[in-house]
């Protein structure tokens, strides 16, 4: 579906997400910060799906709580329909809340178990004043039902009473509930078998095409946004590498570290698999405690050349035809100038301190294990 250019729905630029590591037994130091979210820029059309891949904490999620507030952003802007979304208060933000809802990958923790289904649907209604008539309200359940494909009878039923993908159902039901524009859905198919979550795909697809909804997809891998996406944005450490329409990305990923993530997803045809290049990339994921110096994948990159890698942050930079791209070399790399080359893993230095991974997610409780 081609839509005007102009039309965007959610603006985010240089948006920062620092969580402060604290330290200390009686009184809190700060001793450092997870750069979770580093300087983001993404727009995103009205009615488009647009993809957020990239590898386990890489902050695709924060990104996506920061979008709704539920992450206090440390820097930046969320524009939502024209409205800056970071400097809403009270009774304008949550009117704000009610246009972008979420969508959580595990459906079971994400629905209170001793609330009855038609209680889980009611409860956002309620919040925005969606209830007022009796008879419209119970209208509004049954359809709500019927658009994720769920009997009426489940209102009565209990979270634990269903299957995994039926809990899925339950929770879009519930961000549809309150009419949003905007669905961050995080995740929504990794915790489901692989036969639902094809049902779970189509059944946001649907959605999307009768009620105009604009979708932000979170996904571990390229495979389960391709299908799904019109554009794709490719994270690492806290900021976004690649973005381009879903095509141009497989047909031809120009970020080394996009090239690893895409060489990684196996191929159905034997010859194709047998003699395709696999990219491995060396070492771990750096710590966004503590992120390498210039371009944030130098450490890792099999393209990494002498000269600016390790100074220079790349910015993202459109290089044609709306393909961004994080790399000072992309056009070297695109038209074969350079090569990629053996990378020898670097040893990355934790200290106690900046390790977040010595630290619970919930920054008000770090003090107690550090
Ligand atoms: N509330 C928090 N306090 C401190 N650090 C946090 C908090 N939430 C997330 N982090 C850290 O921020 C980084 C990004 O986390 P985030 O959950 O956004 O990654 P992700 O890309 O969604 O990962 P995954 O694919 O595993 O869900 C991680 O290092 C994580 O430990
Ligand atoms: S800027 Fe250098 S290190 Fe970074 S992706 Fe490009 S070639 Fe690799
Ligand atoms: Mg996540």
């Amino acid at each position: 579906m081609t839509r005007p250019a102009g039309d965007v729905l959610l603006e985010v630029t240089d948006l920062k997400v620092h969580f402060p590591i604290k330290r200390g037994i009686v009184i809190d130091r700060t001793v450092g910060h997870v750069f979770a979210v580093d300087g983001v820029d993404l727009a995103i059309r009205r009615g488009e799906t647009y993809g957020l891949v990239g590898e386990s904490g890489c902050g695709k999620s924060t990104l996506g709580r920061a979008i709704l507030r539920l992450n206090e952003p440390t820097d930046g802007q969320v524009v939502f329909d024209g409205t800056d979304v970071a400097a809403l208060k009270g009774e304008e933000l949550r009117k704000a809340r009610r246009r972008m809802q979420m969508i959580f990958q595990d459906p079971l923790s994400s629905l209170d178990p001793r609330q009855s289904v038609e209680s889980i649907l009611l409860e956002g209604m309620r919040a925005h004043g969606l209830d007022k008539d009796k008879e419209a309200t119970q209208q509004r359940l049954r359809q709500l039902l019927s658009a994720v494909g769920l009997p009426e009878t489940a209102l009565r039923k209990y979270p634990h009473e269903f299957s995994g993908g039926q809990r899925q159902r339950i929770g879009i039901a519930r961000a549809l509930a309150v009419e949003p524009d905007l669905i961050v859905a995080d995740e929504p198919v990794s915790a489901l078998d692989v036969s639902v979550q094809a049902q779970v795909v189509n059944l946001l697809e649907d959605l999307q095409d009768q009620l105009g909804l604009t979708y932000l997809v979170i996904a571990h891998d390229l495979a389960v946004v391709r299908h799904i996406s019109d554009r794709i944005g490719v994270m690492y450490l806290g900021a976004l590498v690649e973005e381009t329409d879903a095509d141009s990305l497989y047909r031809e990923p120009l970020h080394p570290y996009t090239r690893a993530l895409l060489s990684a997803i196996p191929v159905p045809d034997p010859q194709v698999e047998d003699t395709r290049e696999q990219i491995l990339l060396a070492g771990d994921l750096p710590s966004p405690a503590n992120p390498p110096s210039g371009c944030r994948f130098h450490t890792r990159c099999p393209w990494r050349q002498a000269s600016l890698c390790d100074t220079e942050r790349p910015q993202l930079r459109e290089i044609g035809g709306g393909h961004r791209v994080a790399c000072h070399y992309a056009e070297d790399i695109r038209d074969g100038r350079i090569q990629p080359h053996e990378v020898e893993p670097e040893l990355i230095e934790l200290t106690g301190a900046l390790n977040p991974d010595l630290g619970p997610p919930d920054v008000g409780t770090s003090a107690e294990i550090l």
